[in-house]
């Protein structure tokens, strides 16, 4: 497949970009006033530009210190297949080995997606048997 040229441009996702990607996707669709402050709180996030728009994006939550976690690894679907994905990945994964202490051990996380697991194999994640979730309805 056409592999396009793209730029990765770090924390400038915006809520507009994220809700779009979320929605062309298959996701279900969150609140503006939400996503912004998801974004605020996040460690780090990644947007992949391509014809002058936000085509791919990806975020790391969790404490910057024994913990990240890899959410958001989206790129629209007229953009996969052309090495986005794994590039957004990589420089969240070069943020982590860039800003962790040196000499301790980290725990890099994810839920992979139905099918997608083996993208993610490919990027380095192996699978474990332990995961448990809960999602709450906040009134
Ligand atoms: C999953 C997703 C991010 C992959 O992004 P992408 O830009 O299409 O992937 P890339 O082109 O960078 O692929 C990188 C490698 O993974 C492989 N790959 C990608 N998706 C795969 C899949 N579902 N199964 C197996 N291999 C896959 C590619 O073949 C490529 O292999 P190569 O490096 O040997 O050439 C993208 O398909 C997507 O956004 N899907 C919808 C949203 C989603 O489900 N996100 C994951 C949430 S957990």
């Amino acid at each position: 497949m056409e592999k396009k040229q793209f730029e990765l441009v770090d924390n400038i996702l915006s809520a507009e970009d994220f809700i779009r990607l979320k929605l062309a996707t298959g996701f279900i669709e969150r609140p503006v006033h939400q996503v912004e402050l998801a974004l605020k709180n996040g460690l780090f996030n990644v947007s992949a530009i391509c014809d002058g728009k936000v085509v791919g994006m990806g975020r790391l939550v969790g404490d910057g210190a024994m913990y990240w976690y890899l959410q958001e690894i989206i790129v629209h679907p007229e953009y996969q297949g052309k090495g986005i994905g794994k590039s957004i990945v990589n420089r969240l994964l070069e943020h982590i080995k860039r800003t962790a202490l040196s000499e301790t051990i980290i725990d890099v996380g994810l839920t992979a997606v139905k099918g997608k697991e083996p993208f993610y194999e490919k990027l380095g994640f192996s699978m474990t048997s332990t995961g448990m979730r809960q999602f709450l309805e906040i009134s």
